[in-house]
Parts: C-alpha cells; structure tokens; sequence
C-alpha cells in the first residue's frame, strides 16, 4: 500500500533516502478527487523521474471565501488507491496547520501571465497557487514536477515564477486528458448534474472548431463571438471569458501569425468549467 507522508520533516527524509540512492524525483502537486487526468500525471512522472510523489492538498489560500473549498471533493482512500495502481511511490497529504501554521503572514504576488483570464474572475487564486506550489518545491527539492495543459494559464504562472524566483525545479505539462466525448476530465465535472454533463462537451467541441477557423486565417472577433453563440445555445450560463492569448506570453492577440492558445471559462449550473486548445497557424 502507498505510504502517506504528513509532515514536511518525513517528505524530506524520504526524498533524501531516495537521494542517497541516486534516484531522481518527480513531484505531482494535486488537491485530490483524482481522475485519469491527473493520473496522467504521474505515469509521465514515471517517465521523467524514478520516483513519483504526488502531494493531494486542498490549499485554503487559492480560494476565495465565496467559493468551493469546503465543498471541493476529498476522498483520500480512494486517491491513494489510484495513486498506487498508477505507480506513484508516496502521497504527501499534510495538513492546513502543516502548511499555514499560526502565524503565517508571507505572501507571493504574481503578474504578467497571472494577469486577466481566470485572473480577473479568481483574483486571489493565483497567488495562492504560487504560495502553495513555492512550498511544496521548497520541500520536496524534485528534479521535475508535472502540471496538465487543462489549468494553461496556471501552468505558464507556474513556469513564470519558478523561472523568476531561481527555484531549481524542472517544469513540465501534460495535454490535456479529456473524455470520449471531449469534455476535459475535471474534479469539478462531479458538480454537474447528468443534464448538464450532457450539455458541457459543447465547450471543447466550439473551442476546437474556432481554432481550426482561426488556424485557417478567420478573422479573431468572429471566432470568439461564434464560440459564446455556441456554448449559450448549449445551455451554458455566465461566460466569463473567451479569449485568443498568446501560447508562450499569455498576451492577448488579435491575429495568429505564432502559436496562440484559445481559452475559455463559462458556468454550466453550478460548475464552474475552463478549457483551451492550441491554435497553430497553417
Ligand atoms: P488540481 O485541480 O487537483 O489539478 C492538479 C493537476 O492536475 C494540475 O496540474 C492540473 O492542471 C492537472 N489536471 C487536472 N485535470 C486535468 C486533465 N483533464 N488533464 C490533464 N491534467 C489535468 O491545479 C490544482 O489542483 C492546484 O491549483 C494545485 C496546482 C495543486 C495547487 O494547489
């Protein structure tokens, strides 16, 4: 069975055990309620690195106090089962106490790729994720950690401050692992009631037809524009943005002459669902 590490000092001495031996270690930051999505993860883990840890940690600071962190899923016995069955080596699960003792009063504050997109409608969260992903560097020491394409913008934030603050982690991304009908496997998808899941694949399947348009030369406003027709006429409720973002930079673009990426956030009853999907040009 897959041990569970809770403290920073047992993490550490399993890292330097590993360390002693030569091995190399990947680390997968998660907040649980795993789905194949994330198990990708740590099969490329495997890949990278001869260790995997996979951290499952629900962090309080990327949540605004209106939002899901009390109701976001948490299953532990059932994670660490398909952590084990997908060869991860630990799970590191402390606790908020661990991770934010009394007292705890420092901050990240992060900017250009963190800023508009989920930016602008989750305004605290990037930080958050900054703080908690530093920590987690901070204490495992990997050689690489693994993020999926699914949170884009959280990914290039992730590559952004790691580069900015001389943490010596090697930062990769995973495609994202959608369902057979597109829909982008999510811990939030458990929020949508069997109408409604019915109904999401819409989001994926107007994000992929705009970036072939686009990708063939159509014209910026009209693919976003068609996008939002599209996704309101699936019965997808507040759009909170549909954007052409440069792929790298995460500067808004109006014309695609290099990689771009077309990304999306909208409410389907009470999921919050993001998406986004590369745009090549031909
Ligand atoms: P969470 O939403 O649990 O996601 C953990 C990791 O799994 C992230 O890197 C996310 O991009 C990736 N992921 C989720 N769904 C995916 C999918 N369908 N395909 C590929 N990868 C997928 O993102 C977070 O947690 C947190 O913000 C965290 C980085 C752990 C910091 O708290």
């Amino acid at each position: 069975t897959l041990p569970i590490l809770r403290t920073v000092e047992d993490l550490r001495s399993q890292v330097a055990a590993w360390r002693r031996e030569g091995l190399t270690v990947a680390l997968v930051p998660t907040m649980g309620a795993l789905h194949d999505g994330h198990l990708g993860l740590i099969r490329r883990g495997r890949e990278l690195a001869d260790r995997v840890v996979a951290s499952v940690f629900v962090n309080p600071t990327q949540f605004a106090p209106h939002e899901d962190f009390d109701r976001y899923p948490r299953d532990e016995g059932g994670d660490a089962a398909k952590l084990a069955s997908a060869g991860c080596h630990v799970l590191y699960a402390p606790t908020v106490r661990a991770m934010y003792p009394q007292g705890f009063a420092t901050a990240i504050s992060v900017g250009g790729p963190a800023e508009g997109l989920c930016g602008t409608f989750r305004p605290q969260m990037f930080g958050g994720v900054a703080l908690v992903v530093t920590k987690l560097f901070l204490q495992a020491l990997p050689d690489v950690a693994v993020f999926g394409e699914k949170d884009y913008q959280q990914l290039m934030v992730i590559r952004r401050f790691t580069r900015d603050l001389d943490i010596p982690v090697r930062v990769e991304g995973l495609p994202t692992v959608r369902e057979a009908d597109g829909l982008a496997m999510s811990s939030r998808n458990a929020y949508l009631s069997a109408d409604e899941r019915a109904r999401a694949p819409e989001l994926n399947r107007a994000l992929t037809a705009a970036a072939a348009a686009l990708a063939a030369g159509a014209e910026a406003d009209g693919a976003l524009t068609g996008i939002r027709g599209r996704i309101a006429e699936a019965g997808f409720g507040t759009i909170d943005y549909v954007e052409l973002r440069d792929a790298e930079t995460l500067e808004p673009v109006s014309a695609v002459t290099r990689p771009a990426r077309l990304l999306a956030a909208a409410w389907m009853g009470k999921a919050r669902l993001i998406d986004n999907v590369p745009v090549i040009p031909a």
